[in-house]
């Protein structure tokens, strides 16, 4: 590995799944881990092991499947844990199948948390610190710690405190400004002295870690690499705590475009970018700004004369970077009314979907139907179908029929018809103020799984009248349906929300597959109907 190279460290199903409203099945978060891998991170921090019963399962999995893959070297999965005996034994339990396994341990050194939130003095700290990553190493050889708030901590203790976790062991040190509080330039300066005062700093690697309370987690991040840090922790599109963690595209894009400003590169396939913003946003339900850097709906739209004319003309007039070096493509009329079931599948592969069999002809029988209503079918089209099948793919209910009423004349009323877990049919009618809420009732009715809709989005994936909907939600179980788990800061115990995703021509149809998808996971997690999650043969 040369030494401009910077490990990306992907945090999405640690930090990212963390924040509020993110939470993933464990299906879910196995195809984010495959999806990872092909994007080309070194590490996956897969979960928090300790947290529950359901996220030692999940990381597990990921260790044993995408941490073992022999189609190339496989990425280090990670686990974390407290700087606790028992967290540290369920972070091993979970991810020792994996190739390259990794314990990734942290204790804060700030005065404020080590005073308030520890109740501990930094003597303790130190002595924690060495007897917790040395304990770590008796399981495997990759191990690494965290001063958490390190942003807000004193340099020269943190010196201290990083050079005793390398005497215990620790390889990788990684830098956290927990509450995204520093500025490039203090940020820069605190990495480059831990590269020059901390005592065996030559051994281990030095990670970057920062939230982006003041919109600054990629500038520190960027300055955190250029004073000498070799591993970047980051999330896709940015989701964690709070405002979020560095986003991974912003980085991988920052450092390929302006390669000649920082020298350094990463193992990222860039054009994997664009499907793995969708695929996390989608099974999470967490839709991303349209002005988003890089993934956002309009980060490579032209909407002013001026600037499509300049467009036209020369492409570098207005781009700094093409669409489809992030995996977004330009082409328009991908296929047609006449195209067959192998046209496209083999365009679906080409856009990262490998949908087979059963899945295909569904997709294909949709693309059909759509291709009869709507006269250009673009990529942006295939890939809202395909998603929506996988997303749908293995769920307990099925929407079989939906049909509403509605306008100023008269109540908004709904019915609905269902498959259930079991095959049976149900069919429900109800009234609500709007044609969603006349469906959700009626889905209610049927399901009977109490919850809060948090929030609802809909968003046409193209221009046009005859466009697709996507329709993301987010719901809350009630109270004690799903078990909590617990947050690895602060130790509190956490209520997890869930999306759903659904993709139609008709919104009203795609807003109920949307709030289907959602009720789906709740019922799997809650283990409601014995649901049993089955792992997903797509994009296997
Ligand atoms: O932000 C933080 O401090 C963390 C640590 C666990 C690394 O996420
Ligand atoms: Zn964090």
């Amino acid at each position: 590995m040369s030494d401009n190279y910077v490990r990306i460290f992907d945090t999405t199903l640690r930090d990212g799944e963390q924040s509020p409203g993110a939470s993933l099945t464990s299906n879910e978060k196995l195809e984010i881990a495959r999806g990872l891998e092909k994007l080309g991170v070194d590490v996956i921090e897969a979960g928090f092991p300790a947290a529950s019963p359901d996220d030692l399962e999940a990381v597990r999995r990921i260790a044993k499947e995408i941490g073992n893959s022999t189609e190339s070297e496989p990425p280090t999965i990670c686990g974390l844990a407290r700087t606790i005996k028992s967290d540290i034994d369920a972070a091993w339990e979970a991810i020792q199948h994996a190739k390259k396994p990794r314990i990734h341990t942290f204790l804060a050194t700030s005065e404020i948390h080590m005073k308030h939130k520890l109740r501990m003095d930094p003597e303790e700290v130190v002595d924690k610190v060495k007897e917790m990553v040395g304990y770590a190493k008796t399981f495997c050889d990759d191990i690494e710690f965290s001063p958490e708030d390190a942003g807000r901590s004193d340099p020269e203790f943190l010196y201290l405190v990083l050079g005793e976790a390398i005497k215990a062991g620790a390889t990788t040190l990684n830098i956290p400004d927990t509450v995204g509080y520093t500025t490039p330039k203090e940020f820069g300066d605190l990495i480059a002295g831990i590269m020059e005062n901390t005592p065996g700093i030559e051994k281990a690697i030095v990670s970057v870690h920062c939230h982006d309370d003041l919109g600054l987690a990629t500038a520190n991040t960027l300055a955190g690499l250029q004073a000498g840090a070799r591993q970047a922790e980051v999330t896709i599109n940015g989701i964690g705590e709070r405002a979020g963690n560095t986003s991974l595209e912003e980085i991988a894009m920052a450092l390929q475009t302006r390669n000649h400003v920082y020298n350094l590169e990463t193992g990222i396939d860039s054009k994997q970018i664009t499907r793995m913003s969708r695929t996390v946003s989608n099974y999470t339900g967490m839709s991303v700004q349209p002005n988003k850097a890089i993934v956002g709906a309009n980060a490579f739209a032209h909407e002013a004369g001026i600037h499509q004319d300049g467009m036209l003309k020369e492409q570098s007039t207005y781009e700094i970077m093409t669409p489809e070096a992030v995996g977004l493509n330009r082409s328009s009329l991908v296929l047609g009314k006449h195209s067959g079931r192998h046209a496209l599948k083999v365009r679906l592969i080409e856009l990262g979907y490998e949908i087979d069999g059963e899945e295909l002809k569904t997709v294909f029988k949709r693309f059909k139907d759509l291709a009869d209503k709507k006269k250009i079918i673009t990529d942006a089209d295939l890939e809202a179908l395909a998603e929506d099948q996988v997303y749908q793919a293995k769920e307990l209910y099925r929407l079989d029929g939906l049909q509403v009423a509605s306008g100023t004349m008269g109540l908004p009323t709904a019915t609905v018809r269902m498959l259930g877990p079991d095959g049976e049919l149900h069919v429900q009618a109800a009234i609500g103020t709007g044609p969603v809420d006349a469906v959700y009732k009626a889905i209610d009715e049927i399901v009977q799984m109490p919850n809060v809709l948090l929030e609802f989005h809909i968003n046409a994936v193209t221009e046009g009248i005859d466009a697709i909907g996507e329709v993301t939600v987010r719901l809350k179980p009630q109270d004690g349906t799903i078990p909590k788990r617990t947050s690895p800061q602060s130790g509190e115990e956490r209520r997890r929300t869930f999306g759903g995703y659904g993709a139609h021509t008709d919104i009203i149809v795609a807003s109920a597959k949307a709030y289907i998808a959602g009720l789906n996971k709740l019922l799997t997690t809650s283990g409601r109907h014995g649901a049993v999650e089955v792992v997903s043969e797509v994009g296997a």
